[in-house]
């Protein structure tokens, strides 16, 4: 399904590559602002596309109101379909995230590749795979409800199709813990960041590396009726209707300390909602996200936006019309984007609270609207730059 390339050698661990699907390309806006970014490899890659094989499909998966194929093993448990549709603009996502993520596919850091890797709800199994290839010597298992991965993937790296909320049962413990856009995913996040303590070894890492829904414009620009805010606020609106919050990823910080691990860095980028940027990367960056987003509205909205009590007409208008404001580089739109990581403390060790202890309220910066991270500081003075 995933060809690979060989990338150019990056600084750190482990080096990058990215893989491109090759649908959909004709929505990549070419007339964008000049691009001033490090990826030559991957302006190539937009000129020579080779085809990366066809989608999995999952034979048990149903129907929903919205025409898209849902998992059908725990069906309903989560909320966006799994078709082809689906699996392409998984792969665009994971593009633009690697990009904004300096082309690597972990941040933790880590001194040596961890020997056994867990990649928890891996849908496509793009990372999963990208990483295995890159580390031959870690064993890399991903789990999802939705048995969407490809069979032809590297001998280290297998697929299981589970729901991981509930219990993890592996011969062995784990080193590193990777999830990706997982914020909708779970009734009880917690619990799955417990179960990853509980499976790593002493000195094993987890690694969050997700977006929070909230739809944002630097300098303030977002005055007056935006309908990808009112989106935004609607689908939160509706996840919570239906039991689930997803706005989880600010707090996935506190609950790391709270669960127990040590060495807790939470780093907030900004993920543009298209290549509204100028500088460096970021505007390749934005020409992922443009696609990505272009190609969730619907569906991602689709049972939320009905939990929230839209009618299905009244869906389709806000999300045909919402959708329409995604390529406005007028409006510079953007979702904070959250990496967030820590360390299982090895024996006598421990530092924070105590696993289990979940009344300590260390006092944490939780304001999730401030834009103050140096990387966006930088996109700021690019922009204004360009202004001048
Ligand atoms: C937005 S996709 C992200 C996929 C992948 N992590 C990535 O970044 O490309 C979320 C994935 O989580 C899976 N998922 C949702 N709930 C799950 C659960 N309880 N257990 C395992 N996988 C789950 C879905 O099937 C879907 O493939």
């Amino acid at each position: 399904m995933h060809g690979s390339r060989i990338p150019p050698p990056q600084k750190g661990f482990p080096s990058h590559s990215t893989t491109l699907p090759s649908t959909l390309l004709s929505e990549i806006n070419v007339n964008a602002p000049a691009v001033y970014h490090d990826f030559t490899y991957l302006a190539d890659e937009l000129v020579n596309r080779t085809p990366t094989g066809a989608s999995v499909a999952e034979p048990d998966s149903v129907i929903g109101e919205s025409g898209r194929l849902y998992h059908g093993y725990k069906e309903g448990k989560y909320f966006f379909p799994n078709d082809a549709a689906e699996q392409d603009r998984l792969d665009f996502q994971h593009t633009s995230i690697t990009l904004l993520l300096d082309g690597k596919l972990t941040w933790a850091p880590m001194t040596k590749a961890p020997k056994y890797v867990m990649d928890v709800a891996t849908g496509t199994g793009i990372w999963a795979i990208e990483f295995a290839n890159q580390n031959p010597s870690s064993q890399v298992v991903g789990t999802d409800l939705s048995k969407i991965q490809p069979e032809n993937a590297p001998a280290n790296c297998t697929f299981e199709k589970e729901d991981s909320e509930e219990e993890w049962l592996y011969s062995h413990k784990f080193d590193y813990v990777h999830l990706r856009a997982v914020f909708s995913c779970f009734d009880n996040p917690k619990m799955v960041m417990r179960h990853a303590f509980q499976n790593l070894n002493p000195g094993g890492w987890i690694e969050y590396h997700d977006g929070c829904p909230t739809i944002q414009g630097l300098n303030g620009c977002l005055k007056g009726e935006y309908l990808l805010q009112r989106w935004s606020k609607l689908i939160q609106e509706g996840a919570k209707a239906l039991g689930r919050d997803i706005d989880v990823v600010k707090h996935y910080k506190r609950w790391l300390i709270e669960t127990g691990f040590v060495d807790v860095e939470e780093k907030k980028l900004m993920w543009p909602l298209n290549p509204w940027p100028r500088g460096r990367n970021l505007n390749m960056v934005g020409r992922y996200q443009q696609i990505n987003f272009s190609e969730a509205v619907r569906p991602v909205g689709w049972k939320l936006l009905r939990g929230a009590g839209l009618s299905p007409e009244e869906v389709e208008k806000l999300t045909s019309e919402a959708k329409r404001e995604i390529p406005d580089q007028r409006i510079r739109a953007f979702i904070s984007f959250y990496v967030v990581y820590g360390r299982k403390p090895f024996e006598g060790e421990r530092k924070g609270p105590v696993f289990g202890e979940e009344d300590r309220e260390p006092k944490l910066d939780d304001n999730d609207d401030a834009v103050d991270d140096p990387f966006t500081a930088k996109v700021e003075e690019y922009w204004n730059r360009d202004q001048i």
